[in-house]
């Protein structure tokens, strides 16, 4: 039985360098409840838990534990104490095993040797209860992002938490796979460990948690229990103003538009059979489908990044050949991966030389002009609503989803005519969500094809003109505007039609 516990902030401040992020933060949490805590991305969410799990230090203020006051020096220290914290990045170490992970720095030794079997036991079990059917030994090099995700709450049970902080944990999992973390998190709470759970995705907030908790540009500004917000009020709080239309009208397509990217008979051995579609110029194009059900392998193969057979891909009625996403960058299409960490942007790089890496040429005569470079920046943070204290900082130092919108910046860089976008919303706020929904458009109503894969239903019916729909590596439905509902998405996703 876990001991409950009870969390006290006290005006925590956090500078980072010149650059404010937390403002006199206070506000409890008490022991045995679900937290949801919210706020624009950037807002400071990440560092206030970063904080409490001892992975940063605060500036100022205080941090009480079942009121008594703690500094803790590590994450191991506050491991010690029971506050165990999933991270928003993940954290895995890519070419050590499932189980090799689950126990880094926590190694059970029988003697003066390693406990392989009783790690390895411990390691299913905890899999088990996730629901993450993998063999343990499994390099986490060879898992997808969602399996990753499971891999570290896994890890996060063996841990024993009384309170546990989950920093966006469902944004790469399947409405499944989310069902059966809420049953586990409802368990947890029974057995009294106190839970918060940072998420953008507000119709899950409001299913799981008790309570609410908003901050807005590094400050506390609102809690109250969850029965008690509408969304629509949750939204408000977060941006300080009213959120409305999030999705602007469809951009008008000419029936006669000419098709910017046909694609006939893909396959790609063990996730696609067969796939063929076109899609127009100023059409937004949507894929719809499970996770595993082959669409971003597809687009992976159609790039070059993994091998498929007897695919023609037309790209503006030339038939072409892409051996890597920076070829298909020539011919016009560009990628933009859902995996951002792995091959969206180069965390340890500036901002400004992420946005022009694709084009350098544009910025080189020969020498790179940097005041070019810093301009075209400045203008990507005004119109993709990029928010840093510090515009020369690495991208690593971005908030989550203001790394997604950096990798948007710098994939649409290149002016491409066709774009794909995999998840482009993962760990967006919904002020952001909108922008990037406008943006979509805007790409469309100028004559680009985009192409939009996404695990919200709500974003594909809001925006496409069409939505393909993807089972187990077919193309199994494409349905117009006016069959778009989320009831017969999941009908042909799931293939109850
Ligand atoms: N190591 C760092 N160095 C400099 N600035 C940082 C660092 N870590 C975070 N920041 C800045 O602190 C601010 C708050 O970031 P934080 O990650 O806490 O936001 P968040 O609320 O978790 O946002 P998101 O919803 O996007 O994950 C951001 O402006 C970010 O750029
Ligand atoms: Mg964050």
């Amino acid at each position: 039985m876990t001991m409950s516990l009870a969390v006290r902030f006290e005006g925590i401040e956090k500078q980072f360098g010149p650059v404010r992020v937390l403002h006199g933060v206070s506000f409890e949490l008490a022991p045995g409840r679900i937290y949801g805590l919210l706020g624009e991305n950037g807002a400071g969410k990440s560092t206030l838990m970063k904080i409490l799990a001892g992975y940063e230090r605060p500036s100022a203020g205080e941090l009480y534990i079942d009121e008594r006051q703690r500094e803790f020096a590590s994450s191991r220290d506050a491991e010690h104490a029971g506050i165990v914290l999933i991270h928003q990045e993940l954290n895995l170490a890519d070419h050590l095993s499932i189980v090799q992970n689950m126990f880094l720095g926590h190694e059970l030794k029988k003697g003066f040797f390693l406990d392989e079997p009783a790690m390895r036991e411990a390691a299913r079990a905890s899999l088990n209860e996730v629901g993450l059917h993998k063999n343990p030994d499994t390099r986490v090099r060879d898992l997808i992002v969602a399996e990753k995700q499971l891999v570290e709450i896994a890890k996060a049970m063996l841990r024993d938490a009384r309170l546990l902080i989950m920093d966006e944990p469902t944004a790469t999992l399947t409405p499944a796979e989310t069902q059966r973390l809420f049953g586990l998190m409802t368990r947890l709470k029974d057995a009294g460990t106190t839970i918060v759970y940072i998420s953008h995705k507000l119709d899950e907030v409001e299913r799981i948690t008790d309570d609410v908790i908003v901050m807005r540009d590094g400050r506390f500004v609102a809690r109250a229990p969850t029965a008690e917000l509408t969304r629509q009020q949750m939204a408000n709080l977060m941006v300080g103003r009213e959120v409305s239309d999030m999705f602007p009208d469809k951009p008008p397509l000419a029936e006669d538009a000419p098709v910017a990217l046909e694609v006939a008979q893909a396959s790609v051995p063990g996730w696609a059979h067969d796939v063929s579609f076109a899609v127009r110029e100023g059409e937004v194009f949507g894929f719809a489908g499970l996770v595993g059900a082959g669409r971003t392998e597809l687009f992976e193969a159609l790039v070059g990044l993994r091998p498929s057979s007897a695919a023609r891909i037309v790209i503006n009625g030339k038939t072409v050949e892409l051996k890597n996403p920076r070829d298909a960058m020539r011919h016009g299409l560009t990628y933009l991966s859902e995996d951002r960490k792995g091959r969206g942007l180069h965390v340890d790089m500036a901002l400004k030389d992420n946005l022009t890496m694709m084009t350098l040429e544009r910025y080189a005569h020969p020498l790179v002009d940097t005041r070019a470079e810093r301009g075209a920046l400045a203008v990507a943070m005004k119109d993709f609503g990029i928010r840093t204290g510090n515009a020369s900082s690495r991208a690593r130092m971005l908030s989550g989803g203001n790394q997604q919108k950096l990798a948007l910046a710098k994939f649409l860089n290149p002016d491409p005519r066709v774009i794909v976008l995999d998840e482009p919303t993962r760990g967006v706020d919904v002020g952001a969500k909108r922008d990037i929904y406008f943006l979509i458009h805007r790409l469309a109503a100028e004559g680009r094809a985009v192409i939009v894969i996404s695990s919200e239903l709500i974003e594909l019916i809001g925006l496409c003109h069409r939505v393909a729909v993807m089972r187990a590596g077919e193309l199994v439905a494409t349905l117009g505007m006016d069959l778009l509902t989320e009831e017969r998405l999941i009908a042909h996703a799931t293939g109850t039609h």
